[in-house]
């Protein structure tokens, strides 16, 4: 059964440790996700960005298709379905659709407007049992084709929408989505210690994981942050995979063409690449 993201993540941040946020894109990485998270016995949440769910053929149809493997497959650890950088209709759109946690970015408006839509949102998810994540100060790199600069939150900003009752909050701390730049300055853990001491409890959320050196996701999680999110590794990882595969002309031998062989070593790669984020932020066996 799918759950909100609230309580595993208050776990995490009481118990010192992050849950994996990792995107999905289709039946192979949401099946080598799951699967992964059932063996090491982690929590998990799989991200759903809107241009994937659209790739998905709808909201709909993920719901099925991850609640249809919950059951195949005897996933019992649990399980968040979670809307990634939502917009407000695309966060409306997965509340009525069955996803069980939602992300609206209103990081791109006023603060004004984003508190304004961020605490009608959290009304409506929150009367289905469904948790919500927010987001101040924008996240830089690109995310499905929207490209971000990349800014610092300002942590009073900040404490006035965890104020609102968000389960979770991503804060813009120097982190961007996909690879990092050679002069990158690195997280700005002044502002995440600020931020932390401003909203207690509160769950951090720390996006662009792919390229943050280990060093600095330990330090993170230490400072409040118990969700990371991971996407461009996973996709870096299935790419080589697959492309070694058909330039060593398995895809071609024996009885010709087999689509679940090609994606097999893929699907293979991203089970690895799912356990070593689960280790390095710590949630095995925290199910
Ligand atoms: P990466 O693509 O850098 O792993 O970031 C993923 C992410 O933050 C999704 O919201």
């Amino acid at each position: 059964m799918l759950v909100s993201a609230a309580q595993m993540l208050k776990d995490a941040k009481a118990g010192k440790y992050a849950v994996g946020q990792f995107n999905i894109n289709n039946l192979e990485w949401t099946k080598a996700i799951l699967l992964t998270a059932q063996e090491l016995n982690s929590p998990v949440i799989l991200g759903v960005s809107e241009g994937a769910g659209k790739y998905m053929t709808g909201y709909k149809t993920v719901v099925g298709m991850v609640n249809g493997m919950i059951e195949g497959l005897n996933i019992t650890v649990p399980v968040a379905l979670h809307l990634d950088h939502g917009s407000y209709e695309g966060a409306l759109k997965t509340i009525e659709a069955g996803f069980s946690s939602v992300m609206f970015d209103g990081s791109h408006y006023p603060i004004e407007e984003n508190i304004a839509k961020t605490k009608e949102l959290i009304a409506l998810a929150h009367s289905k049992g469904i948790s919500l994540e927010a987001e101040v100060g924008s996240i830089g790199g690109e995310e499905d084709g929207v490209v971000g600069a990349g800014e610092v939150a300002d942590p009073e900003e900040c404490k006035k929408i965890a104020d609102l009752g968000v389960d979770m909050l991503a804060a813009g701390i120097g982190n961007i989505h996909g690879k990092y730049p050679e002069n990158w300055q690195g997280l700005n853990f002044d502002v995440l210690a600020k931020i932390q001491e401003l909203t207690g409890e509160m769950p951090l959320v720390l996006h662009g994981g792919t390229g943050i050196p280990e060093e600095m996701i330990k330090k993170a999680i230490s400072l409040g942050v118990s969700k990371i999110n991971v996407n461009t590794e996973c996709q870096l990882t299935f790419a080589a995979a697959t492309r070694k595969y058909i330039e060593e002309g398995k895809d071609l031998q024996g009885k010709g063409f087999d689509p679940r062989k090609l994606l097999a070593p893929g699907f293979e790669a991203i089970k690895e690449t799912v356990k070593e984020k689960m280790e390095l932020f710590g949630s095995i066996n925290k199910a």
